[in-house]
Order: C-alpha cells, then structure tokens, then sequence
C-alpha cells in the first residue's frame, strides 16, 4: 500500500480489522479511503469495488493452526471471502484482480525447488482453502474474462503481525501441514 501510495496511486483498502489493527495504517490512514467491511458481507464488498481499476486481495486468516482448530471458519474467511470479492470486482468491471494465494499448495511434497507446474498436494484446511480461491481466480478468467493473477506467497515475518496470529506449516509434533 505504502508503494502505491508513493507512486501516485489511489488506494482505497478495506480490512474486518478481526487481527488487522488500525494502529498499524496510522502512516497512511489520512491517505487512503479505508473502511471497515468484512468480505463476507457481498453488498459492503461490491461497494468498497465501485469505480476501481485494480483489487489486491490479501485478506485472509493465514493460519495453519486455526485452520486446522475451525476449518469451516477458515474456509469462510479465505474461500468464501475470496469469491465474494471475485464476484464484486466481475461486477464493478475492475482490469485486474491479484491474489496473494499460498505456497502451502505444495503440502509437504519434497521436490526443491518448487515450481507451479507441479501437481498440487494441499494437506491443512488453510491450503485447501488458499487453492480453492486459486481455482476460483482462473475460474473468473475463463468464464467471464475477469483477468486475475494469483501469487504463491512464501511464509515470511512480519513486522506487524501478532505474534499469536502468526503462520505455522507444522504441527506441534513438526509433521507438516
Ligand atoms: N505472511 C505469510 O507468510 C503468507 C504466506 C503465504 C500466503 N500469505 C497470504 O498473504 C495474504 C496476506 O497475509 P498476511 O500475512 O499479511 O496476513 P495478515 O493476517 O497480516 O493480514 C490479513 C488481514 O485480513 C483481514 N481479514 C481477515 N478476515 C477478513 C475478512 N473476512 N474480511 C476482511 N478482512 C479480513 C485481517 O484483519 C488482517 O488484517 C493472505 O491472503 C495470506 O493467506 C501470507
């Protein structure tokens, strides 16, 4: 955001602020169109879409262990949520979605390194649901013609994440996920 901000751009961002906090825009806060809405709520998400050129879908819980403690509140939030805002940048007529989709795609295949043309081989409910919008962002292309990319993230620190929220691809016994 920060970037888009710096090259001249318009953002306009919205987040649930369910592990998301406020604090953590307070730089750009005055900057940026931000509202509070939940991609779950559809009519909130079509709004936050109306007269935009570009969607960069990074909401999500993106926890493996959540996933696997509530996998129907996983799915809601990164399978659900994921064709809501497919269906309200369709509608809204935006140029592009980009997806921040998840290297847990490649479960605990051993193949270094890896690569998309791999089979994917999802293991926790976070992966599967991660693939599920993956599927969803080519779905969009093909049967509407919604151009959308889909990036496999790699886990990385991040600075303003809680600490409790943070990612783990393993099980407490280290057996992946
Ligand atoms: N961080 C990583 O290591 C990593 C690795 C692979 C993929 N990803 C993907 O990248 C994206 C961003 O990851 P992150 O680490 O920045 O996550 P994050 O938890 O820091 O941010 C996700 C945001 O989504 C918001 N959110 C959750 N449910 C929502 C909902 N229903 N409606 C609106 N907002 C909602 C949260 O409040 C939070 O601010 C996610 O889609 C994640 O799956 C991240």
């Amino acid at each position: 955001m920060r970037a888009l901000l710096d090259r001249g751009d318009e953002v306009r961002g919205i987040d649930n602020l369910s592990t998301g906090r406020r604090e953590n825009l307070s730089e750009v806060l005055k900057r940026i169109d931000f509202r509070q809405v939940d991609i779950l709520d559809l009519d909130a998400t079509r709004q936050a879409c109306e007269g935009v050129d570009y969607v960069l879908h990074q909401a999500a819980i993106p926890s493996v262990p959540k996933s696997v403690l509530d996998p129907l509140g996983s799915n809601r939030a990164n399978a659900d949520g994921t064709l809501n805002v497919l269906v309200a940048a369709r509608d809204a007529k935006v140029k592009r979605a980009v997806y921040a989709a998840s290297s847990s795609a490649y479960g605990d295949t051993p193949t270094l390194p890896k690569h998309e043309a791999m089979n994917p081989n999802p293991i926790s409910p976070y992966a599967v649901a991660k693939l599920t919008g993956e599927y969803y962002m080519i779905s969009f292309y093909r049967c509407y013609g919604l151009e959308t990319v889909s990036l496999r993230c790699w886990p990385a620190r991040l600075r303003r994440r809680n600490a409790r929220d943070a990612c783990s691809t393993s099980r407490p016994d280290g057996a992946p996920l």
